[in-house]
């Protein structure tokens, strides 16, 4: 699928299917009839029989060799007018993809002049346009042995006309960045969609390495030895189960930047949760590959941060294990010393992100970073409290989450903030150690972050996002297949692109 934006000409090529949003209650096609006065009339009769009225999802479409534009030409309803924002045109900009698709356009012309209300400014649109066409494009075709076979979801181009042609130079420069954009939630939507039998930690490592050297990033991978010798147990402890070794991945981004402050992504990278010794139910077991998909996040956002060319200090931290119950696995009841010397009782090996979270957070004090955000699968609670369509958030630093919230709100990524009040942390003391790493059975999903409290370097602003329940898609969805969507590539860049001392108290 490939996107464009050019100025709107009467003459010239045609595509095979050109596109105007038209709202409810617009009876007066006003610039439509510039651009193909026949079809115009065809679409006001159709309006004036109430045959098509404009609401959200609806369509009507006429096939005329004689049109201008396309031989077929097609009307979109968008709704009322003032319901158009963000997240409607996202939805819009999907089902487009997909309707162009069904009316076999191979090509396909965009009138983007008719997408804009109050909220949604031409930029806007550029940028909803490029991304979720892209996306909604999507399919991982890996393991399907005959790829030609598969029917494809989108039409193999869209070029967006615009009649205002003094704008088409900002436009392209938003179009190329959402187009960045776009390939790197891409990028880890792929990553992530592979099984555990192949993306396990070296190879996870593997494809970080090959990401750096693409977009010349620092990289540094901390394997076994190394992991050993530095005493971060918690990640070790998980390993135990493992025949696979462990890695903590380590890129960086903008070292130039550093007067301006150095900010630490760390993400959940296990490749694969069996839960351990503390096995899970096997029913839904399959999607805990997307247990990585902190990691990945953290991955792709940092290849994303060097084609952006931020002016910031950024270093992703991704530790990696897969959970498992080979080798010599760790026990409920074992006692472990972490990397920042706290002990915690393991009272469930289930309760595995946390553990190695935990040593990546405290070595994030080797950046003396202004701000720790990680992004992690970390609880089931979390999937049960706010479905798949919002993310928790939890930290030390209101200001930082308000950031991040906001940034969420933009992006159409949404967070909602759980308290991280110190009762919580009642729980999660043990009586034989400093800490376990489980808590009462309630509230799991803050005491998992209560947890992590503890190994955040002292004084450090942070904030973690459970993106447990909106990693992945357990069914089709507008924007993305069923399987891993990308979650948190978006949400953080956006907080990174604005990033000022003003976002930490
Ligand atoms: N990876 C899981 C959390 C998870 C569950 C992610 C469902 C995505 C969907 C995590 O490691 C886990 O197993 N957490 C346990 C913690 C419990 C043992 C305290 C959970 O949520 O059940
Ligand atoms: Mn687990
Ligand atoms: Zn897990």
């Amino acid at each position: 699928m490939k996107v464009s934006l050019a100025g709107l000409t009467k003459a010239g090529a045609k595509a095979d299917l050109f596109v105007a949003g038209c709202f409810k209650g617009e009876k007066d096609l006003k610039a439509l009839r510039r651009i193909d006065s026949s079809f115009a009339k065809a679409a006001e009769t159709a309006i004036s029989k109430k045959r098509f009225e404009g609401k959200t999802g609806e369509s009507f479409s006429s096939y005329q060799a004689g049109y201008r534009q396309a031989p077929e030409m097609l009307l979109l309803g968008l709704g009322e007018k003032k319901d158009l924002k963000t997240a409607s045109l996202r939805k819009s900009v999907g089902a487009l993809t997909g309707l162009a698709n069904g009316h076999k356009a191979m090509k396909v012309r965009v009138l983007l002049d008719s997408f804009l209300s109050e909220d949604i400014s031409a930029e806007e649109a550029v940028k909803i346009f490029t991304e979720i066409s892209l996306l909604a494009a999507y399919k991982f075709l890996q393991y399907k042995t005959k790829k030609k076979d598969d029917p494809p979801k989108a039409p193999g181009s869209i070029e967006l006309v615009t009649e205002k042609k003094e704008l088409v130079s900002t436009l392209r420069f938003v179009m190329a960045r959402s187009e960045k954009i776009a390939k790197a939630v891409l990028f880890a939507r792929n990553l992530n969609n592979e099984p555990g039998n192949v993306m396990n930690p070296p190879r996870l490592a593997s494809e970080a390495k090959k990401l750096a050297a693409e977009k010349k990033l620092g990289c540094k991978v901390l394997g076994l030895a190394e992991l050993k010798k530095l005493g971060m147990n918690g990640i070790l402890a998980v390993n135990q189960g493992s025949v696979t070794p462990p890695v903590l991945i380590i890129l960086e981004y903008g070292k130039e930047h550093k007067a301006q402050g150095t900010v630490c992504l760390v993400g959940k990278g296990v490749t694969f949760d069996t839960g351990g010794i503390s096995i899970k139910p096997s029913k839904g077991m399959e999607e805990m590959k997307y247990d990585k998909s902190g990691a990945i996040a953290v991955i792709a956002t940092m290849g994303l941060v060097a084609d952006l060319k931020l002016p910031l200090h950024i270093v992703g931290l991704a530790p990696s294990v897969e959970n498992n119950v080979a080798a010599d696995p760790q026990r409920p009841g074992d006692i472990i010393r972490m990397y920042n010397g706290k002990t915690v009782e393991v009272m469930n090996t289930d309760a595995e992100g946390r553990l190695i979270l935990a040593d990546a957070l405290s070595y994030c004090e080797e950046f003396k970073p202004v701000a720790i955000i990680d992004a992690a699968t970390l609880t089931g609670m979390c999937h049960h409290t706010f479905g798949d369509k919002t993310c928790g958030i939890l930290g030390t630093d209101q200001k930082l989450i308000d950031a991040i919230q906001k940034a969420g709100e933009k992006v159409g990524e949404r967070c909602w903030q759980l308290p991280l009040w110190e009762e919580y942390g009642e729980c999660i003391k043990s009586h034989h150690s400093d800490l376990r790493n489980t808590g009462d059975g309630y509230a799991g999903t803050i005491t998992a972050a209560m947890f992590l409290k503890e190994f955040v370097p002292e004084k450090t602003p942070w904030v973690h996002l459970d993106i447990a329940g909106t990693a992945y898609c357990s069914a089709n969805r507008f924007d993305c297949p069923k399987g891993a969507n990308g979650f948190g590539v978006r949400l953080l860049t956006e907080v990174l692109s604005n990033w000022s001392p003003e976002n930490v108290s």
